[in-house]
């Protein structure tokens, strides 16, 4: 039966969208909301996305230009990640003011820190311009035109379906965004590197900012004399709890999706592409490590560098493990010789891909590991690096990183496609790693640098030649002009083929909705994950002696004393404090600090990671295990509230 079952379901994962896949568009979220209400949603497709009223999208904001945030008082309050708000509240931190290691809470209006360059976007409208822009308008016209329409108005055109529909959107910008409060980084980052994209979860990833506006509610640059801001909607939190299989919906601006390439393309990723990106991060990881243990002032001047590093690169490991344990190429093949045969365009369309795809794989591979390796490393060292105390400390370490991307790039790079002056600099010094002792040397004593600008200069000259041959600039994933034109066709051919099924189109930074249920999933034989964990987790990891997992006294004391107060609920019998929860959304990176609601749209969570092996649902969603994970509101609260002391920030809250 559970045989039948899962079977069943590998077959429904054939399909381009089933289960709980999909990252849909809210204009057109109608067409979804049969399935939506018959899953469980008690709401309407106008309380989500309407342009007549006060909707769900007007409480939904594009963060710093790569997260999400939810807006959760009438005063402008806003919820993201911690992570998202890193930056900012690693800009206000000094020694004596330390805000990512202490926390920060502002304690009134006053205390709370504007940020410069830190901006958020709320979406006015969306609509399809398709026919506008096939009647001969231009995309920069129908910009003007929407922008012309507000002050603070930004528009974009953005292809759906590799260009097949195009779609404004017209954005309100916010310019004054000041930090409210955020958590210690051993709450908002617990278990960090080594926890990160992992299931059970223990991180408080939150932070809180708040909106400032003319006082006519508009945006405004920065002034004292702003306001907070009054949304047009905020949302309303549930602390009530749920339960494995109640609906959740996701709404939020996810950043790149990839759903409808071909086996070829999945092939270069899961073969060629990650496996190369990850060997070289593997290097450069264990240098930065070996310096990180080596030194407590290494160890935190390298640390952001090593959670960049490492998150792309533990990513791509659970993407290649994903997807050659779904076989996602052998099931694509299959379903493209099924479109040939249902299809006479399809034969004819796909050869002239996979042509496409020999013919652009190589040059941009090699664009690929330029990127990774000879592109990764500094250019100079600059007057302010030289004036730290852990400069001269850093030294062997980042000789260390030159030699290792030297010797990948000269490995991995296909050769017509290495640098000249590489080459030559290679061959008169006799190795990589020689080559690289010297391009160090000059770097590092700064001044002139004759080598290094010859060899930058070489590179911008093969990465310009790789572009023309790619036809285009955008190269976030494997694609050139004329494929993308192709892609066009065949999607819309898939879609017309297979009428009866759902599509969506790729995420590209552009609000969408997202839906599924609380989940937990199979793991691994006879070891199921469930999809809650706890405070008592938190105090089960807890370790004084490991950076990642060493907890504030004040966590430990409120555990010792259960004084939870209204936040400690029964779970499995015991009271406890809940942390952090699974749920089978269709995400991705963007998604991060976007809300989690509940059947009536109320905030249950903030979505800020995926479980490792799930990532693999940016190129094809498996629905036995691909989970999203979110860090519960009810532990939000707990910390604003135990840890913060910041109860005036609850109280501005709709909380039910
Ligand atoms: N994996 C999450 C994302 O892709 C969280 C990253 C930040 N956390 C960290 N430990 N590096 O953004
Ligand atoms: N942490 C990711 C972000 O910053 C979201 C996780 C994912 O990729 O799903 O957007």
């Amino acid at each position: 039966m559970k045989r039948t079952l899962l079977t069943l379901l590998a077959l429904v994962c054939l399909l381009p969208a089933a289960a709980d896949e999909g990252m849909w568009l809210p204009s057109l979220i109608a067409s979804r909301i049969d399935d939506m209400r018959a899953k469980g949603f008690r709401l309407t497709a106008e309380d989500i996305y309407s342009i007549n009223r006060a909707s769900m999208k007007d409480a939904v904001v594009l963060f710093d230009g790569g997260c999400t945030g939810e807006l959760v008082s009438d005063q402008g309050l806003l919820l993201t990640n911690h992570h998202c708000g890193y930056d900012a509240i690693q800009r206000h931190s000094t020694v004596e003011h330390d805000y990512l290691t202490h926390g920060f809470w502002a304690r009134s209006r006053a205390e709370e820190l504007p940020n410069k360059d830190l901006n958020v976007r709320f979406l006015v409208r969306m609509e399809e311009v398709t026919d506008r822009i096939a009647a001969g308008e231009t995309p920069e016209q129908i910009i003007a035109r929407a922008e012309a329409e507000g002050a603070g108005y930004k528009a974009t055109v953005e292809q759906m379906y590799y260009g097949d529909q195009q779609f404004l959107f017209l954005y309100e910008q916010f310019d004054d965004v000041r930090l409210v409060a955020a958590p210690p980084s051993s709450i908002g980052k617990f278990g960090g590197d080594t926890d990160n994209w992992i299931w059970p979860r223990h991180t408080g990833d939150f932070s809180i900012f708040r909106i400032y506006a003319s006082k006519e509610n508009k945006p405004a640059a920065y002034s004292p004399d702003n306001v907070p801001y009054r949304p047009r909607k905020h949302f309303t939190i549930s602390t009530r709890g749920f339960r494995e299989g109640d609906f959740t919906m996701i709404y939020g601006f996810p950043g790149n999706t990839q759903e409808y390439i071909l086996s070829d393309a999945v092939d270069y990723i899961a073969l060629q592409s990650d496996p190369a990106k990850i060997a070289i991060r593997d290097g450069r990881l264990e240098i930065i490590s070996r310096a990180q243990e080596s030194d407590p002032a290494l160890r935190i001047h390298y640390a952001a560098k090593h959670a960049s590093i490492a998150n792309a690169w533990k990513k791509w490991q659970g993407e290649v493990l994903g997807l050659t344990r779904m076989k996602t190429a052998d099931t694509k093949r299959a379903r493209e010789e099924q479109f040939c045969r249902e299809n006479p365009r399809g034969k004819e369309l796909l050869q002239q891909m996979k042509a496409e795809y020999q013919r652009i794989m190589t040059p941009y591979f090699a664009r690929e590991i330029t990127a990774e390796t000879l592109l990764a490393l500094p250019v100079k060292y600059t007057d302010e690096e030289r004036a730290e105390a852990v400069f001269q400390a850093r030294r062997e370490t980042e000789r260390a990183l030159f030699g290792w991307l030297f010797g990948e790039y000269a490995r991995r790079c296909p050769v017509q496609y290495q640098v000249p002056e590489f080459l030559d600099g290679v061959a008169e010094s006799g190795t990589p790693e020689a080559f690289a002792e010297r391009v160090f040397d000059e770097v590092w004593n700064g001044g002139k640098t004759p080598l290094a600008d010859s060899l930058r200069s070489g590179t911008r000259r093969m990465i310009g030649h790789i572009t023309w041959l790619l036809g285009t600039k955008r190269l976030r994933n494997l694609t050139s002009k004329h494929l993308n034109t192709l892609y066009r066709d065949y999607v819309h051919e898939l879609r017309h083929t297979w009428p009866d099924q759902p599509f969506y189109p790729d995420a590209n930074l552009t609000l969408r909705v997202a839906y599924g249920s609380i989940a937990g999933y199979e793991y691994a034989d006879g070891e199921y994950h469930k999809p809650q964990t706890t405070l008592d987790g938190i105090i089960a990891k807890d370790n004084p002696a490991i950076y990642d997992y060493d907890i504030p006294q004040a966590l430990r004391d409120l555990w010792a004393s259960k004084d939870y107060g209204r936040w400690g609920v029964k779970i499995d019998g015991r009271r406890t404090v809940p942390v952090c929860f699974l749920a089978s959304n269709h995400t991705t990176g963007g998604n991060s600090g976007s809300p989690v609601l509940n059947a009536r749209g109320e905030l249950i969570g903030i979505n800020f990671d995926r479980t490792w092996r799930s990532t693999m649902s940016d190129i094809a969603f498996d629905p036995s295990i691909c989970r999203n994970i979110a860090v519960d509101i009810r532990y939000v609260l707990f910390v604003i509230d135990r840890i913060g002391k910041a109860d005036y920030l609850i109280r501005e809250m709709t909380i039910k």
